[in-house]
């Protein structure tokens, strides 16, 4: 009986220890803490608990946005984090020129679950080993490199436009556009990257790709924000229910997505030359600093993650914004359809210079930023200036990047689809737009590396759509209204297809 109230005593004790340091701890992120005098709402300043609780809802990039809105261009968003939406912070977070210095590191809290999956590629490497790896790989992404890449992408553009006519005359003239555009993203990262395409269009069996990387998106969102609010994930495991926190959740996902890299290595020992990534990487591998087969099989797997979904949210955005906005569509039409009047121009090249698509794709990647919550880093040691603010050292930091797109403060009439403000006679109301605020590649020297690659690929996908057929959209509500998980969480894009009469 002794024992049994000990226990309650001992539990009592704990409880009120737990809750009275857990007081003290709003009240010194309220009052005391050194982000204090940063606007924001009370609640994500006092705990880290909503920005998880958001983030979890899905409506994290969104969230961002109505808080700037609501607070300015500086948003205390956790007890130790800022969020920033003014152009000349892209500079001082991201791109830091002067050599006296420290860069910002990645808050690699926001990545941990992944780091088991890319662990040794460039993406997680400190500056040094990130250079290293970034000069062998860059090859790979020059305008030659991609050059040898393009009949790659054409026989991909070939069989989407065949699955695409297929399902619309069986359809009646309705295509999921998402869908399709998903699988060539997979197909097209697979096969210019490691000659190893994923067939999502050609075999249906392998259609699964894209929603198991929508399913380690969200696994990685729920363990991550767990992590950041629990000292010790261990304990949560040991708490919690264990389907939620199974770590075999994400090992499962993450081995069903890891590349075939029995393959991959048999193919770097055969010296391939095929013009894709791998071709080049072996190539000039013998330079200073090479890559070893684990760092080069890293990469591989993060450009599957990072140039998949991306592309597909570009993909499915212009479309939508086409759809809803028909003198947008007419000139892109003319465009393409004037310029090119045989398909076989349609080649990257030639789609390079095409000043009224690449308006629409940024004015599409400002409204749906594919990456679209914001790029966490950490300020160095000795604190820095941001904006005019002093941020002291080891505080989080971002660009939220959809808030800095949909600002009135950046963009007039920001929520518009105007692919005009992006050509060089912009419209008059347009002038005053700080068209820096919108880094949908990002900037500095992590900035992304398929950047040429990913707007290729779109080129070359919207154009050959467009020539084709003229687009009806047939949904009632609206595309962009959906879920963030990291990435978008794209929705269903039905779209009628007409056929254009040469
Ligand atoms: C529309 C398409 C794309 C967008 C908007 C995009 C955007 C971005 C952004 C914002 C970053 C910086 C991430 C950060 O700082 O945390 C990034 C990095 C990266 N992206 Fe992309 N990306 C796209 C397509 C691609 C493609 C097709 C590839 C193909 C290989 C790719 C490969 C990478 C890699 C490897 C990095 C890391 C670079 C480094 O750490 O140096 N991306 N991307």
């Amino acid at each position: 009986m002794a024992s049994h109230d000990g226990k309650w005593a001992l539990f009592w004790v704990s409880l009120t220890i737990l809750a009275t340091w857990t007081f003290l701890q709003v009240i010194y992120n309220l009052f005391g803490h050194p982000l204090s005098r940063f606007a924001g709402p009370r609640h994500f300043a006092a705990s880290r608990i909503p920005y998880v609780y958001t983030s979890f809802s899905g409506r994290l990039a969104v969230k961002f946005h109505e808080l700037h809105t609501e607070y300015g261009s500086v948003v205390r968003t956790a007890p130790n984090e800022l969020s920033f939406i003014e152009p000349s912070a892209w500079r001082t977070i991201y791109d830091r020129k002067n050599e006296h210095q420290t860069p910002f590191r990645k808050n690699y809290d926001s990545f941990n679950e992944t780091r088991s999956q890319i662990r040794r590629s460039m993406y997680l490497a400190g500056d040094q080993e990130h250079a290293r790896m970034r000069k062998i790989l860059s090859h790979a992404f020059s305008p030659g490199a991609l050059r040898s890449q393009e009949p790659l992408l054409q026989k991909h553009v070939r069989e989407l436009m065949e699955g695409v006519d297929h399902e619309r005359l069986n359809n009646k003239g309705i295509v999921d556009l998402e869908k399709w555009y998903s699988w060539i993203a997979f197909d097209m990262i697979g096969d210019t990257s490691f000659g190893e395409p994923f067939n999502c269009i050609s075999e249906p069996d392998h259609r699964s790709w894209p929603l198991m990387l929508s399913r380690v998106r969200k696994v990685i969102t729920g363990v991550s924000g767990l992590k950041s609010i629990a000292p010790s994930l261990p304990l949560l495991q040991y708490l919690l229910p264990g389907s939620i926190l199974q770590k075999s959740v994400l090992q499962h996902v993450v081995n069903a997505l890891a590349f075939d890299l029995g393959k991959v290595k048999d193919r770097i020992a055969s010296k391939p030359s095929r013009g894709d990534v791998l071709s080049s990487i072996v190539q000039h591998n013998h330079e200073n600093g090479s890559l070893d087969d684990t760092e080069i099989m890293a990469n591989a797997s993060l450009f599957i993650l990072a140039g998949t979904e991306t592309v597909a949210t570009l993909l499915s955005a212009v479309t939508y914004f086409l759809t809803q906005n028909p003198g947008a569509l007419r000139n892109l039409a003319e465009e393409i359809r004037g310029n090119f009047k045989d398909e076989s121009l349609l080649t990257a090249q030639n789609l390079a210079h095409t000043p009224y698509l690449t308006a629409c794709l940024e004015e599409a990647m400002r409204l749906v930023p594919p990456v679209p919550e914001g790029l966490p880093r950490v300020t160095p040691p000795e604190g820095e200036y941001i904006c005019g603010h002093w941020v002291p050292g080891g505080t989080f930091v971002q660009i939220s990047t959809l808030a800095a797109n949909l600002s009135l403060s950046n963009f007039t009439d920001p929520l518009s689809f105007i692919p005009e403000r992006w050509l060089a006679t912009s419209p008059h109301s347009c002038t005053s737009d700080r068209k820096q605020a919108s880094q949908p590649f990002s900037t500095g020297p992590r900035n992304c590396i398929g950047q040429a690659l990913a707007l290729s690929e779109v080129r070359l996908v919207i154009a050959k759509i467009i020539r084709r057929y003229d687009l009806r959209c047939i949904m009632q509500d609206s595309w962009t209204d959906q879920p963030t998980y990291l990435l978008w969480d794209r929705k269903p894009l039905l779209v009628e297809l007409i056929p254009v009469i040469d």
